[in-house]
């Protein structure tokens, strides 16, 4: 027997903006078919004034607490991916658990980028195996909107803005990959690349500051390094890619999450594909493709799922899961 982290609900919240590619067309030399062919991207969400990283991430727990019929005095804790936090501290998380009304548990920010999600369902399942914690809450929340020069073609058309959230909770399991809940996790990073990908701002400025990013250089080290972390996490898990139902990728670019796929040896109809819709959304694109893949009936309760991500750090990695 052996402790596990199983997933009891999912939810997100996406704000109401919906920007379509051809709305840059007005301020940039760039246009909708560069964006289709290059990205896989066609529309993104962006927050309006007075929303925030916060804000979104407590509607997208309040949606997963309902999903998971919980109320949020049963959560212990609350682990919140983003690069984007309402203020330079108190974290994110902090103030999500205002918002539910939680006079107790505990909450903080993971900061990985891209990778956020990853690293934050590796923490969370650490809580829960090591029993610190029976119920803890998975957000990823972006608003990269409020990092993007508008000027820079290379970037701003890539990114958007939304939250996704998990409830997981301790369950035994027999301690085989048959059991549910989260299977194994693989994480890495190598900041001798973070000049590819990074904010130029913050405490060391004094100013917020802009997302800079060497794409064609990023992209380089993606499918290879997010194949690998698939493989070694699946590995771990005891399990071949011939019995993975889903992959649910970082939604970055339809290149990316083809390539990965096709390196795996899995058809993209075991794929979630979010890009198109949501943009890249950072630490939330994965928590929004897992709820939207669930309420488009893609996933179902026993599915084998593998998720990978990367983004600046470079920092990577993987989660087996079994829905
Ligand atoms: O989520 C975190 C991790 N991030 C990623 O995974 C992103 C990884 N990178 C990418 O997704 C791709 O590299 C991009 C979508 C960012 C760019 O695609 P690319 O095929 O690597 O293009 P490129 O950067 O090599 O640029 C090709 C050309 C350039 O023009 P020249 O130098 O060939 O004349 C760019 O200036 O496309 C130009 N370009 C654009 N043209 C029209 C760059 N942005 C635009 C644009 N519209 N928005």
């Amino acid at each position: 027997m052996s402790l596990r982290a199983v997933v009891r609900g999912v939810g997100h919240y996406l704000p109401e903006r919906i920007v379509p590619n051809a709305e840059f067309e007005a301020t940039l030399d760039t246009n909708d078919e560069w964006i289709r062919a290059r990205s896989g991207i066609e529309r993104r969400h962006f927050a309006a004034e007075g929303e925030t990283t916060s804000t979104m991430a407590t509607t997208a727990a309040r949606a997963a607490l309902k999903d998971a019929d919980l109320e949020p005095s049963d959560i212990d804790a609350i682990v919140l991916a983003t690069s984007t936090a309402d203020l330079t501290f108190p974290s994110a998380a902090t103030m999500v658990q205002a918002d539910l009304g939680m006079d107790s548990g505990f909450a903080f920010d993971v900061q990985a980028v891209c990778a956020g999600f990853i690293y934050a369902l590796s923490n969370a399942n650490a809580l829960i195996i090591s029993g610190q914690a029976k119920r803890v809450l998975v957000i990823g929340a972006e608003t990269f909107s409020r990092i993007m020069d508008w000027t820079d073609r290379s970037t701003c058309v890539l990114f958007g803005d939304g939250a996704g959230a998990l409830v997981l909770e301790a369950d035994e399991g027999a301690g085989t990959a048959a059991d549910r809940g989260i299977l194994s996790t693989d994480l890495h990073s190598d900041g001798r690349h973070k000049d590819l990908l990074y904010v130029d701002g913050g405490v060391s400025t004094g100013t917020t500051g802009y997302l800079r990013m060497q794409g064609n250089q990023v992209f380089r080290h993606a499918v290879e390094k997010l194949a690998a972390t698939a493989t070694k996490a699946m590995e771990r898990a005891g399990v071949a890619p011939q019995d993975v139902d889903w992959i649910v990728p970082h939604q970055a670019n339809i290149r990316i999450i083809q390539g990965t796929a096709k390196k795996l040896g899995l058809p993209m109809e075991k794929v979630v594909v979010t890009v198109q819709d949501h943009g890249n959304t950072s630490a939330a694109s994965i928590p929004l493709a897992l709820s939207v893949g669930r309420d488009r009936g893609q996933i179902q309760q026993g599915d084998l799922i593998v998720t990978e991500a990367i983004g600046g750090g470079l920092a990577w990695g993987a989660v087996v899961l079994r829905w």
